[in-house]
């Protein structure tokens, strides 16, 4: 079901552009990456088709969401997003333009005017033709959606003695939040975190449900005190899901928040938290394990590739939305 939509200028319907190009799209992103899942149909919402004649024509859905006060997303999110939802069928770098072009003009002016804003593009990382285009607009590649094929880690290190890994308690909650308030105000310097007023708040319920889905969370320590924290899901990519848009189906282990205290990093904390949970993250039949890192930030964009993640989607951004040109 797609929204509302406009005249195209061949004149065939916008739903029957769209349908027509998500088979280039298919192909493409097939040709592209085998790690993509086939593309799919994007959400229903302002259908913008542009240019005309094979290999010339692209089109894309745009939509708009708002984040309510306290929810989680806005921990890493702005309040008011716009999204363009791009099928460019084999039209590459050309098709892009002229969809970016076209995309502030379907930006409502409540969403330009709110200072808390943002354009976003979530593309392969590997079309490099569109990167091209996001670039020229004004996008910046704020985060990527990385994967790592299960299996065990090449080249574990030898521990420092003095530092444990365990799985966390629910006594253990206020250490947890401390760890990833540090991981917050880090990553708000070098990518998408909003360190919000009420962020300690809305982190404690989400770790508390975190625990309550039995989901793993593991710390470390030394002498007492709580180093590193690394706060992880499993999940499931089922059919005609957001997530199967982004993931071939199936199980999948993730890792929300990295987080080593400043002062213990780069004397591999991290690495012994990730090597003792990846085992819990791989069951017997997973598909893999998932994250999110963003580019600009000089250690996660290093310490992950390092452990076998590398970049699926890119995830294009630009903040205030009204910043798009
Ligand atoms: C990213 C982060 C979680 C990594 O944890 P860390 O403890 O600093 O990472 P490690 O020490 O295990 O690894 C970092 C480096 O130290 C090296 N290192 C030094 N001594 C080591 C040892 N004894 N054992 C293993 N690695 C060691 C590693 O080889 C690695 O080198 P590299 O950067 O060249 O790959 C941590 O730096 C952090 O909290 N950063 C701020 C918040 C953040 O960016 N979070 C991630 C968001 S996705």
């Amino acid at each position: 079901m797609i929204g509302r939509s406009r005249a195209t200028p061949s004149g065939r319907s916008p739903e029957v552009v769209l349908t027509e190009l998500l088979r280039d799209q298919q192909a493409r992103f097939a040709e592209l990456d085998t790690g993509l899942p086939p593309a799919v149909l994007p959400p229903p919402g302002d259908v913008v088709v542009v240019g005309d004649g094979p290999g010339g024509e692209a089109a894309g859905v745009v939509t708009q969401h708002s984040w309510p006060a306290g929810s989680a997303p806005l921990l890493w999110s702005a309040a008011e997003v716009t999204e363009l939802h791009p099928v460019l069928g084999h039209s590459g770098r050309r098709g892009a333009d002229r969809l970016l072009a076209e995309w502030p003009g379907r930006v409502p002016a409540r969403v330009r005017a709110a200072a808390d804003s943002a354009a976003v593009v979530t593309w392969p990382s590997r079309d490099v033709a569109a990167a091209r285009a996001f670039l020229d607009h004004g996008l910046v590649p704020l985060a990527v959606l990385a994967v790592r094929r299960p299996g065990p880690l090449a080249g574990v290190l030898d521990r420092d003695p003095g530092l444990e890994v365990r799985p966390a308690g629910e006594d253990d909650l206020e250490g947890c939040v401390e760890l990833a308030m540090h991981e917050i105000a880090y990553s708000s310097m070098v990518g998408g975190s909003v360190l919000r007023p009420d962020a300690e708040a809305v982190k404690r319920t989400a770790l508390r449900e975190r625990w309550a889905r039995g989901e793993p969370i593991f710390l470390a320590e030394r002498d007492g005190r709580l180093v590193g924290l690394l706060e992880c899901g499993l999940t499931e990519a089922t059919p005609g899901s957001w997530l199967a848009g982004l993931l071939p189906t199936g199980r999948w282990g993730y890792v929300n928040c990295a987080s080593v205290l400043p002062g213990h990093r780069g004397r591999g904390v991290g690495h012994a938290l990730v090597a003792a949970a990846l085992p819990a993250l791989q069951p017997p039949g997973v598909r893999g394990t998932y994250l999110y890192y963003n580019p600009p930030n000089p250690v996660s964009s290093v310490f992950w590739p390092r452990h076998g993640y590398r970049p699926l989607w890119t995830l294009w951004e630009v903040r205030p939305a009204a910043a798009l040109r």
